[in-house]
């Protein structure tokens, strides 16, 4: 793997924190938020980039009925050990692949949603994971995200404990303006304002 990939990866510290059941608690929270906000019309296949150990798939499968999730991550361990875990009675409905969520490996407008649980500060070229999510995203589609700023994950304590990236970070202004350009409308009951992160969902017109 190249070390432009490498920077992405989580260390110890935060795969301590995605492999606890508190996490899946946090997600469970995440999918309400998500829910009462709305859900797509057409719930054909939904997509979730960065998911990790693979709960966050089975949530939106059973949560918000697509008929199919098809969730990816940069990292091969993490995609076979959610392949690993996934009931047999949900291999049919539930894929889990290796790739970058800078270039996804699909036709335009291909998903009717699109999920990111808190993986976009992770990414080295977020726009260019923005824009590639443009680009899969069926008009009237829904982007569903929960994201952190760096006074978050960068402050003097995590920034020592974990890795991310640390040139053209995006806080609220750049993330939701970036939206915008590409198209896309901040749905009612997204939680803005706060200096430490954003969680909501934003449909393409
Ligand atoms: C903070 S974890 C979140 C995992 C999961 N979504 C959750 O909420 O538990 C970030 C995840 O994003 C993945 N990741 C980082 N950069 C990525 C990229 N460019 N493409 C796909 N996945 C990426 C990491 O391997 C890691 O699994």
């Amino acid at each position: 793997m190249s070390q432009h990939n490498q920077q992405m990866l989580m260390n110890w510290p935060e795969r301590v924190w995605i492999y606890s059941p508190l996490r899946i608690l946090f997600q469970k929270r995440e999918m309400r938020k998500f829910l009462g906000i709305g859900v797509p019309q057409d719930r054909r296949i939904a997509l979730e980039i960065g998911c990790g150990l693979g709960r966050g798939a089975g949530l939106i499968y059973r949560s918000m009925g697509f008929s199919h999730v098809i969730a990816l991550d940069l990292e091969t361990i993490l995609v076979r050990r959610s392949n690993h875990r996934l009931k047999p009675e949900l291999r049919a409905n539930i894929n889990f692949l290796v790739s970058d969520a800078q270039f996804l490996p699909f036709l335009n407008q291909s998903f009717d949603a699109v999920f990111n649980f808190g993986i976009i500060h992770h990414v080295l070229d977020w726009r260019l994971c923005l824009r590639e999510i443009d680009r899969v995203m069926r008009p009237q589609g829904i982007f569903y995200f929960e994201e952190i700023y760096p006074p978050l994950y960068a402050n003097w304590l995590f920034r020592r404990m974990l890795r991310h990236p640390t040139e053209d970070r995006f806080y609220e202004p750049e993330f939701l303006g970036e939206l915008s350009n590409l198209g896309f409308h901040v749905m009612e009951g997204t939680k803005t304002g706060s200096k430490y992160g954003i969680i909501g969902a934003a449909i393409k017109r």
